[in-house]
């Protein structure tokens, strides 16, 4: 769990690295860039983000002033990095582990009056979250979550992503029996 100067270190450097065009450097591998409906989902939420914010199609610097807030993690206070053991590889079980705590800790946050922000963009390099955080090599770096009491006066704050209907992936079988 980060705060102050070493949460400052990160966010400058992971900046710095990302604006000069340095490769992603993450423990975990990725999927790549999203594809088919995954990608229109994430279009459709940042057009309502830009919308909200003011930020039109082709304003390029405020777009990319927004790709920099990710990378500074919401300019948060505390950023929390989530790891499981490296002994646990090939992960899926922990992956969903690690998974199930985050949401945990993002409704337990919730329920105190903190606001979380899952983001990955907080350890596109891994190894500078490493260094500073001071993480061990046997531990795997899965991803982090900014956290600090919310701006409601923050336009992006209003947003709400869609949501598919549940008759949408949900298969109902023999409740009608
Ligand atoms: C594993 C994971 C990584 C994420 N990474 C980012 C990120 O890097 N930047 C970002 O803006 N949102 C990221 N998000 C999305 C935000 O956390 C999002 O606000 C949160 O999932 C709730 O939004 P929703 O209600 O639209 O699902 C990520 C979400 C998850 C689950």
């Amino acid at each position: 769990m980060l705060t102050g100067l070493p949460l400052e270190e990160v966010r400058r450097r992971n900046m710095e690295e990302m604006v000069g065009g340095a490769k992603v450097k993450r423990d975990i591998i990725s999927h790549g860039e999203y594809q088919g409906v995954h990608r229109t989902r994430q279009v459709d939420v940042a057009k309502k983000l830009f919308g909200a914010m003011g930020i039109a199609r082709d304003d390029k610097p405020m777009r990319q002033d927004w790709v920099l807030r990710g990378f500074r993690q919401f300019d948060a206070p505390v950023s929390l990095v989530l790891t499981y053991d490296r002994a646990l590889d090939p992960g899926a079980v922990c992956h969903f582990d690690l998974g199930a705590l985050c949401y945990g800790i993002v409704l337990a946050a919730w329920d105190r009056g903190l606001g979380s922000v899952i983001n990955g963009q907080g350890i596109m390099r891994s190894d500078i979250v490493r260094e500073v955080a001071k993480i061990p090599e046997d531990e795997v770096i899965m991803t982090c979550v900014a956290m600090g009491y919310p701006d409601d006066d923050f336009a992006a704050n209003a947003v709400r992503s869609d949501r598919e209907h549940n008759q949408e992936f949900v298969r109902y079988v023999g409740f009608a029996d």
